[in-house]
């Protein structure tokens, strides 16, 4: 990290955690600075929109937050507290997911965070385009090296799908749920899509990146996506927090990827994700190259596939990226 952002981080954590005022003093201990420099960097976050309140002798006081996503927000929520060895952030990249590949690599596996406001070639599935408005999504990607099979590295889209369901559930209002494997709705149209991609050697994983992308305050969609599409702020009619949002898909993520990283299975995570899936039970299409067939999708199995019955009453087990499962009567 940049000197200036970790002042501002720190700034940031200490004024963020303390219930009270912090003097002008005690932010110069805790960081080994002048005072000079301390008010330097607290007009540069007021430039940024935080409200930072400093009366005579009662120190800094910080009374509103921008709906920013910088790495200096995000990193002073979870300071000293998170899995993550490093948070960037950039305000334009072409994919955070081509990026967090090469920080990861660089750091040498040490788990990261790449944040961005813009992509100008995010990366969809099936080779599709991700673009979204500036300032108005969660672009985000985990660059990780598990301790895992490369054939098991799949599983982590369905890990990172309960992580992004639990964060939307704590911070908004609305009911999210996962449409099998790798989409999360809210009332039945789309607000987040996730792409993994792996880096492997036969043997083992080099490097996994996990790519989020969430639809959170845009008002407006492409006439071809209306239909299937939506953004939390149009779901809930405010303007939601992006920096809760990722604060709490890390939090969460941390936690359910130490289990499956455990495991290397969907076996102690599987009775969880089925409370929010919503295919469960529900008609679908499962859409294989040319082929197409009508079934029920039953429960998921231990190795993240969607077990489906069949009009003739088999059962299927299906594997996430061979086929797309879409819902009989719309999206979902
Ligand atoms: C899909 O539904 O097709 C998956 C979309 C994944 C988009 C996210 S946005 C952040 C990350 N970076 C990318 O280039 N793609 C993922």
């Amino acid at each position: 990290m940049n000197s200036l952002n970790r002042f501002k981080t720190e700034i940031l954590h200490a004024l963020r955690k303390s219930n009270r005022s912090v003097s002008g003093q005690e932010l110069c201990n805790a960081l080994g600075i002048s005072r000079t420099a301390v008010w330097k960097y607290i007009n540069q976050l007021k430039e940024e929109g935080y409200e930072i309140e400093a009366g005579q002798n009662r120190g800094y006081n910080i009374v509103g937050y921008p709906n920013n996503v910088a790495s200096w927000e995000i990193e002073s929520r979870i300071l000293g507290k998170s899995f993550l060895e490093r948070v960037y952030f950039f305000d334009e990249v072409d994919s955070t997911n081509t990026k967090a590949k090469d920080l990861v690599s660089e750091m040498n596996g040490l788990p990261i965070l790449v944040v961005s406001e813009k992509q100008n070639a995010g990366k969809g599935r099936r080779g599709r385009i991700w673009n979204t408005p500036t300032n108005q999504s969660v672009l985000m990607s985990f660059g990780l090296r598990p301790r895992l099979k490369p054939s098991k590295a799949y599983m982590l889209t369905l890990v990172a799908g309960l992580a992004v369901v639990k964060a939307i559930r704590n911070v908004t209002d609305l009911e999210a749920f996962i449409k099998w494997p790798n989409d999360i709705v809210v009332n039945n149209k789309k607000v987040c899509g996730i792409l993994t991609e792996m880096t492997a050697e036969p043997d083992y994983v080099e490097n996994v990146v996990v790519g989020i992308g969430i639809n959170v305050n845009m008002l407006e969609f492409p006439e071809e996506i209306l239909h299937k599409a939506t953004s939390l702020k149009i779901e809930s009619g405010k303007e939601e927090s992006r920096a809760d949002i990722i604060e709490q898909i890390i939090y969460e993520f941390e936690k359910y990827y130490k289990i499956f990283e455990e495991s290397g299975n969907m076996g102690c995570l599987k009775e969880e994700y089925s409370k929010y899936l919503i295919n469960l039970n529900r008609e679908v299409t499962v859409v294989k190259e040319q082929e197409s067939y009508h079934a029920v999708a039953l429960r998921i199995e231990e190795d993240g596939e969607l077990v489906v019955r069949c009009d003739d009453g088999q059962e299927k087990k299906i594997i996430s990226g061979e086929v797309s499962v879409r819902g009989v009567y719309g999206y979902v």
